[in-house]
């Protein structure tokens, strides 16, 4: 949490003393959001955690973080603000960061991707004693897990040892969840049932009953909170990086500038994935289309 730019920022200043405050919100109802207040939200957001709120997201917005509004009894927006940029902590940004974007996601999502990973990247990289993959946007956990299950597939029982995948989010939640790795069942309809019986226990009674992800499994997933907007400290190199539904939120000029900060983190002839509903077209980046939403950058895996 050291490198939370919000955390040096002084707080807001105070409406004056005396100064009106607009009426408590009705139960049950929320305050409006004026178009001022929209305005500060998207700034505040966009320098925070890149997030592009555009015009005509109003409604969204004022859903979404209406509820914490209610929930904490606030009047405005304008108060809301100024308390979350007061929190050191930072709980409450996360917070609504959480609110304004989704952490869906699940299991084997967009399967492609993980021939990719079996029949190109592990066969030029399986000598290696050590082989890093970064989950740049993990969510819940299931890609970093899928990451997990198929290179234990391609490789056996030693991947347990050789594949350390470093999953990151910048949701504090999500990434709550994604370290308890326990699935309600309608969530891994992804998995094929001879994986389910080999990663997956059955886990906990009644509501709480679920799925939890096998201790080799977990033990090969390292979760880290990691803001995308932020330097990313120098860390091994990869030759497969998952970039995957999380530029939807970036305008285009952020989602180039971060691609391209990514490319240091990738070994030459490294693969980047996107989502297949993302595009690098037009971006001078240097990469090589290789397939929908996969990249590579020049050079050969050795
Ligand atoms: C739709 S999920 C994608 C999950 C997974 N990669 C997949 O494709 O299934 C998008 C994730 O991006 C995360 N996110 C949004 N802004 C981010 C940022 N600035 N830095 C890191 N993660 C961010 C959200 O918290 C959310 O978990």
């Amino acid at each position: 949490m050291a490198n939370m730019p919000w955390r040096s920022r002084a707080a807001a200043p105070r409406p004056p003393a005396g100064a009106p405050l607009p009426p408590p919100a009705p139960p049950g109802n929320r305050p409006a959001l004026s178009a001022q207040e929209f305005q500060e939200i998207r700034k505040f957001i966009y320098a925070q955690a890149g997030i592009d709120l555009q015009p005509g997201k109003e409604d969204l917005v004022a859903a979404r973080l209406g509820k914490i509004l209610a929930g904490r009894g606030l009047r405005s927006y304008q108060e809301y603000l100024r308390q979350v940029r007061a929190d050191a902590g930072g709980a409450m940004l996360a917070a609504m960061i959480d609110a304004l974007t989704t952490n869906f996601t699940g299991f084997l999502r967009e399967p492609v991707h993980f021939e990719v990973l079996r029949r190109t990247v592990l066969p030029a990289v399986d000598r290696r004693p050590r082989i890093d993959i970064w989950s740049a946007a993990c969510s819940t956990g299931e890609e970093p897990y899928s990451i997990a299950c198929a290179t234990l597939e391609a490789l056996g029982a030693r991947a347990g040892g050789q594949v350390r995948i470093l999953a990151s989010d910048i949701s504090t939640r999500a990434l709550g969840f994604a370290r308890e790795a326990l699935y309600p069942a309608e969530r891994i309809g992804g998995m094929p049932p001879d994986w389910q019986r080999k990663y997956l226990a059955r886990d906990g009674e009644g509501k709480d009953a679920g799925w939890r992800i096998r201790p080799e499994v977990r033990r090969m997933v390292e979760f880290q909170r990691l803001n995308l907007m932020e330097p990313l400290a120098a860390g091994r190199r990869c030759p497969l990086i998952f970039l995957r539904n999380v530029m939807i939120y970036f305008d285009r000029a952020t989602q180039e500038a971060l691609v391209k900060r990514l490319m240091e983190q990738l070994e030459p002839g490294g693969y980047l994935l996107i989502g297949h509903s993302e595009s690098l077209t037009g971006m001078n980046l240097g990469l090589e289309y290789v397939a929908p939403a996969t990249y590579r950058k020049p050079g050969r895996l050795a």
